[in-house]
């Protein structure tokens, strides 16, 4: 919030650190060759694929994925922020953060702080304000009886704060500034809006006003909702991003919830806001992002509080691709996930108000199923299970995620209800996942049995990944541990892509910041790179690719030949694509077109040969 720390003392504190001593008092290590392996802290596990690398100063964890250098140990384990981490480490090794920078600073440093106060106190008044305009005045009846015709209880408005503000264009600039509030930190803070004249307007006007609280329940934001939607305006208005609210650092509900979430030990989480004053009652444990999707941030608010996360999105398409994508990003961080589903496209809020919120307790979030059983209704949807190649799919999808479970019952569970699902032997099942994956077998066995495996030989079981990759994929992996290895290296590899790019998303991403990053002036730090990196999705990559055995001495012949592969990739995708062209044509009787297009697939199987 107020002042940063210089990138110079971050450096030093992380230098003179050893992430081995750190993790230490975590987590019990063993050495191992070069690196430490013990149990990962970031999900359960009984063999251990968390290893750590005193020469790169990184973690990785294989089974999960988790990743990173020192504070970012920190900081996902402890929950803390990126400066609490530095400050916490900089007191171990006798750096302490200067409490001001400088002192020229200091002033500065104050004058934020009251900003950031006054903030903060014009948010607080407001929402008393509003929420006044809404409950007892004539202005706010339209408003309060809408929400009360929506089946919010007037204990759910008192609870939440929510307000009407004013069809003025200048009601509350008016009486922030009678209250003595300096305009300028007003805009700053998103309340109004300044014109080209100078003079300023109420950013939230006609609006239902939901107050949006930080984690010590201070209000930082509002949205405002208009109560007839129309095609010209948002039908949620939101603060925009200010000193006081970061979307992804700001969970709605939090503050109010967190005794709820522990006695719970769970949380649930909506999509809107408004389901979670709807299922307050029954469910005082909810919280919402705002409008945003979860980010790292938001998860290790969670983890704070609890392990055990319910998602409960809506119930149309978008939220169930949605509670995928988060279901996922939740188990990668270590916690457990439940998926509460609605049916027919409703949401949370629609559920509670056609039944109640007790039903909606019952049916609903008690009766919220496992990750694996949700994902398997995902992949039904949209496919016709009634024909072969839809169940082939169908089977083929379920089996890909069967594969990625960690324990053996668990496992076996999934494939004995999809062999009773489709009248299918176990066998055949159990055959067909072995080829998804046929090393995978192996870890499950050791799974089984951890008592009759020798507590510290882990090692084999984390190079299976590696032979089950598309040499592609393998030849990017290569280039990129290369060039974090040395950085001559890496504008070598520069030079011999001549600007293709990468078949993997991520890998294109972390080869565009590594060249920025040894641009900036920056050699070969595998610790400092991975800082750099924006999501932990990316560090978990980069530092997987850290921990990877290369030839220190390669040459250029060497990173030749990964380069040819990467681009023989993109020519077979090239060909697969002329393919469905050329069918495309035949289909439409186009034969001359289709005879052109059979003509360059055979040219592009030549170019593919040489
Ligand atoms: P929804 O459109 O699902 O709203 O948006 P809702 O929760 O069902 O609300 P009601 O029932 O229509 O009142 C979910 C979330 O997306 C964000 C808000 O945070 C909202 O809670 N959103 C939605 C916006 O920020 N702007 C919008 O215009 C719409
Ligand atoms: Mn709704």
């Amino acid at each position: 919030m107020s002042e940063r720390i210089p990138d110079e003392t971050v450096d030093d504190i992380r230098q003179k650190t050893d992430i081995v001593d750190v993790i230490s008092d975590y987590v019990q290590l063993k050495k191992q060759g070069r690196n430490y392996f013990g149990l990962c802290p970031f999900h359960g596990e009984n063999s251990p694929s968390f290893s750590v690398s005193p020469d790169k100063q990184i973690f990785h964890c294989f089974g999960c994925g988790a990743g990173g250098n020192v504070y970012s140990f920190l900081m996902d384990h402890d929950g803390v922020t990126f400066k609490e981490a530095v400050s916490i480490l900089g007191s171990k090794v006798g750096v302490e953060i200067d409490p001001a920078s400088a002192d020229e600073d200091n002033k500065q440093g104050e004058n934020a702080k009251n900003q950031y106060q006054d903030q903060i106190e014009a948010h607080e008044l407001l929402a008393k304000f509003y929420h006044h305009l809404l409950m007892n005045t004539n202005e706010g009846q339209e408003a309060l009886e809408y929400m009360i015709g929506r089946g919010f209880t007037e204990e759910q408005l008192k609870t939440f704060r929510v307000g009407w503000s004013l069809p003025s264009w200048d009601f509350t600039s008016e009486l922030l500034k009678k209250r003595g509030f300096d305009p300028a930190s007003m805009e700053q803070a998103g309340l109004i809006i300044k014109r080209d004249n100078g003079s300023y307007f109420d950013r939230f006007r006609g609006r239902i006003m939901f107050p949006v609280e930080n984690d010590r329940g201070q209000v930082v934001a509002f949205s405002g909702r208009l109560i007839q939607a129309t095609k010209e305006e948002p039908k949620y208005l939101n603060s925009p991003e200010t000193p006081l609210f970061q979307k992804n650092k700001i969970l709605f509900n939090y503050h109010r919830a967190r005794g709820a979430i522990r006695r719970e030990q769970s949380v649930v989480l909506y999509e809107g806001f408004a389901d979670v004053i709807s299922t307050n009652e029954q469910a005082a444990h909810g919280i919402a992002t705002m409008g945003t999707s979860l980010s790292a941030q938001h998860i290790g608010m969670i983890k704070r509080l609890t392990n055990k996360v319910i998602i409960c999105y809506d119930g149309d398409q978008a939220g169930v691709e949605a509670a995928y994508k988060a279901a996922k990003e939740i188990t990668s961080s270590g916690l457990t996930v439940k998926v509460a589903m609605l049916p027919n496209n409703m949401d949370p809020d629609d559920y509670v108000q056609k039944h109640n919120a007790e039903s909606f307790r019952k049916e609903i979030i008690d009766s919220s199923v496992s990750e694996m059983a949700f994902k398997m209704r995902y992949h039904r949807m949209g496919k016709n299970l009634t024909t072969e190649d839809g169940r082939i799919s169908y089977i083929q999808a379920v089996l890909k995620e069967i594969s990625a479970l960690q324990g053996a019952v668990e496992k076996e569970l999934y494939l004995k209800q999809l062999s009773d699902e489709f009248d299918l032997s176990l066998n055949a099942l159990t055959q067909q996942l072995q080829s998804i994956s046929p090393k995978q077998k192996q870890t499950d066995i050791k799974t089984n049995q951890p008592e009759n495996k020798p507590a510290d030989q882990p090692i084999g079981v984390f190079h299976r990944k590696s032979t089950l990759r598309p040499a592609y994929l393998t030849a990017e992996r290569h280039l990129i541990a290369h060039m974090m290895a040395n950085d001559e290296t890496a504008y070598t590899v520069q030079t011999l892509l001549n600007g293709e790019v990468l078949n993997k998303d991520e890998h294109q991403a972390i080869y565009t910041y590594l060249l920025a990053f040894y641009e900036g002036g920056n050699h070969s730090d595998a610790g400092a790179f991975v800082q750099i990196l924006p999501d932990r999705h990316l560090r978990a990559i980069a530092t997987e690719i850290n921990m990877m055995d290369i030839n220190p001495d390669v040459g250029r012949d060497e990173l030749n030949d990964y380069v040819a592969e990467v681009l023989k990739y993109q020519k077979v995708l090239k060909i697969k694509e002329k393919q469905l062209e050329e069918k495309e044509a035949e289909r439409q009787h186009d034969f001359i077109k289709a005879a052109q297009i059979g003509m360059e697939i055979i040219q592009l199987r030549k170019a593919l040969k040489r």
